[in-house]
């Protein structure tokens, strides 16, 4: 999978600094007549910022990981350890998943409908998906953020081009 983008660490986390201008021209809003964009919900204005804040927090944490210590296990297994605390505190479920087709990890790959919409969208140059799911009180908001080979030690080890795409972060998290 080759791109010819080269993102650094700000326009990779800026996937999803999209304005609400950008969030209407994303893909796999299935309802977007009625979900209506910022401002017209509040909750789920929330929940996106949410989304912005975890995703700057988990990519700058594996990113510096990554450049601070140059050997050993990858970030991802620190990333992995954290994603499952905060689903086990009933934060948020976080996952990352591979887009590439070539996955290093054995449980990386799209499983479920909207990983697999979401990865195709990320293969189309897509950098950040969203879907509302559920109703009421159970409505959830499942978002994707692009993560490309954003430094050498990451394509290096995946075996890609700097800038390639590896794949994205999955977040599912309550509207409330
Ligand atoms: C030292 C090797 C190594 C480095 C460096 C590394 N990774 Fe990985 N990466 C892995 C391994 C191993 C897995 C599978 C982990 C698992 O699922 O248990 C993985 C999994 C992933 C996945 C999920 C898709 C897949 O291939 O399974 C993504 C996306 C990913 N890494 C992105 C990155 C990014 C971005 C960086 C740089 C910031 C990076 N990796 C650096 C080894 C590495």
């Amino acid at each position: 999978m080759t791109t010819t983008r080269r993102p650094t660490l700000l326009a990779w986390i800026g996937g999803l600094l999209a304005s609400a201008a950008l969030l209407t021209t994303m893909v796999a809003r299935p309802t977007s007549a009625d979900e209506g964009g910022e401002g017209d919900d509040p909750a789920l204005d929330r929940a996106r910022a949410e989304v912005k804040m975890l995703d700057a927090l988990y990519k700058t944490a594996v990113v510096s990981i990554t450049e601070r210590y140059q050997r050993g296990q990858p970030a991802i297994m620190v990333a992995k350890d954290v994603f499952g605390a905060m689903d086990e505190l009933g934060h948020h479920s976080a996952r990352l998943v591979d887009a590439s087709q070539a996955p290093l990890g054995e449980q990386t790959s799209p499983e479920t409908d909207f990983e697999r919409r979401a990865a195709e969208a990320m293969r189309r140059g897509e950098s950040y998906v969203e879907e509302v799911a559920g109703e009421g009180p159970d409505r959830r908001l499942l978002a994707a953020t692009v993560v490309p080979a954003v430094h050498r030690r990451c394509a290096s080890c995946h075996g890609v081009e700097e800038g390639d795409l590896l794949g994205f972060i999955r977040y599912e998290l309550p509207i409330r």
